[in-house]
């Protein structure tokens, strides 16, 4: 099972035009990730590692390349399938604020499984939705709203949401970019049993205490993807 392929990225690229000036934020990126691998991606500042993440969740179009996703190309999937492909296979934990302002923090993570109509009662929902509030130390905050949270609250609300559905694939831009040393260490550990049990992990990270947590690093270079070592 951990040998099994799941992602397999081919020569991918996205252009983004700025100024009347076409430039390539990803530039022919070629990646493979198998089930239960836990991968970092570090690089600079707008090297294009949110525009790789973003492409691989699809929810931005690549402009060239390829995205296999369990033998299936997803790269140009429309809307719709982007969406359900989203919602049954991928957690995604985006860079910046995502959480729905009228919702409690309850009903945020519960959200992706009612989504992804599954076959699961409300009760098991909420029981797993519970064992996540715990795990990411936000039990308390249930019955909060987004905006009576501090930023480190959001992101472990976010973060358990990306885990309900028990994903194939976790994608985590910065997951603890707002998280002290402590709790980002236990998030990351929480990771590790997750990648363990079987779901793979790409994560990016400016932190490079987190990185000793996953199998791999790769640098992203204005573009260019290279594994570190
Ligand atoms: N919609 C867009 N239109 C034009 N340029 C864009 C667009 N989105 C991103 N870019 C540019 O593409 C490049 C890569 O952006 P990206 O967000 O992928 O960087 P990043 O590596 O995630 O950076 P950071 O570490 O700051 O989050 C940057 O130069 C950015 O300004
Ligand atoms: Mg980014």
């Amino acid at each position: 099972m951990a040998e099994q392929k799941l992602l397999e990225i081919n020569e991918l690229t996205k252009e983004y035009v700025r100024n009347t000036v076409t430039f390539s934020a990803v530039k022919n990126v070629n990646l493979s990730v198998k089930r239960g691998e836990f991968i970092s991606i570090i690089g600079r500042s707008g090297s294009g590692k949110s525009t790789l993440l973003n492409m691989t969740a699809g929810l931005l179009r690549p402009s060239s390349g390829f995205i296999n996703f369990e033998g299936v190309d997803i790269a140009f999937f429309n809307d719709e399938e982007a969406s359900h492909f989203r919602n049954t296979k991928i957690g995604f934990i985006p860079q910046g604020r995502s959480l729905l302002s009228h919702l409690t923090v309850l009903e945020n993570i519960t959200l992706p499984c009612y989504l992804a109509v599954q076959k699961n009662n409300a009760e098991d929902i909420t029981a797993k939705a519970l064992s996540f509030m715990e795990e990411t130390g936000i039990t308390h905050l249930a019955a909060s709203l987004p905006k009576e949270l501090s930023g480190g609250e959001i992101k472990r609300v976010t973060i358990a949401r990306a885990l309900i559905n028990s994903p194939a694939l976790l994608i985590a831009d910065e997951p603890t970019g707002d998280l002290d040393t402590a709790t980002t260490a236990d998030i990351m550990r929480l990771f590790k049993r997750i990648a363990e049990a079987g779901t793979a992990i790409i994560m990016v990270t400016h932190e490079q205490d987190t990185v000793q947590y996953g199998n791999k690093v790769y640098v992203m270079d204005a573009g260019n993807l290279t594994l570190q070592g």
